[in-house]
């Protein structure tokens, strides 16, 4: 049994211990917007929040996750208006949207910590989030614009 904090609610999983923590939120607990690319840490699509921290859910082990505060895509606004949301919109972003998720996560990680981030501590920040559509530079548009700056 592990416990945790998901979107701000306590939760428990009987998964075995070694279930990676984006099978749980996916399967278990019925909260799809984390997504599962690869599988094996290479892609960002499963981007959640470990403790304010961005961290891949298809390898985290459900027992690295005890005591811990996740953060989804769906608890990252309560109204889907957060400031990356937002901006995402407005620069019409997404293309298929598969790896967006993952992206605005990492995106909100980086703000967390770098609230007006340059160019390079954009590219630095995302480079593990794979988009395969070439979203790249409306990423970094949408970036700076949720961040208050000219996109
Ligand atoms: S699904 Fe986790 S990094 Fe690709
Ligand atoms: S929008 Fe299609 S993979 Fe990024």
């Amino acid at each position: 049994m592990a416990r945790f904090t998901l979107n701000g609610k306590p939760v428990e999983s009987s998964a075995a211990p070694d279930t990676p923590l984006l099978w749980v939120i996916r399967e278990d607990l019925q909260l799809t917007g984390t997504k599962f690319g690869c599988g094996i840490g290479q892609c960002g699509a499963c981007t959640v929040h470990l403790d304010g921290v961005a961290a891949r859910s298809c390898q985290l082990p459900l027992s690295a996750v005890e005591g811990k505060k996740i953060l989804t895509i769906e608890g990252l606004s309560p109204d889907g208006e957060h400031p990356l949301q937002a901006a995402w919109i407005e620069e019409q972003v997404p293309q298929c949207g598969y790896c967006q998720s993952g992206q605005i996560m990492a995106a909100a990680a980086l703000l967390a910590t770098t609230p007006k981030p340059t160019d390079a501590d954009i590219d630095t920040a995302m480079s593990g989030n794979i988009c395969r559509c070439g979203t790249y530079q409306r990423i970094r548009k949408a970036i700076h614009r949720a961040a208050g700056g000219a996109s």
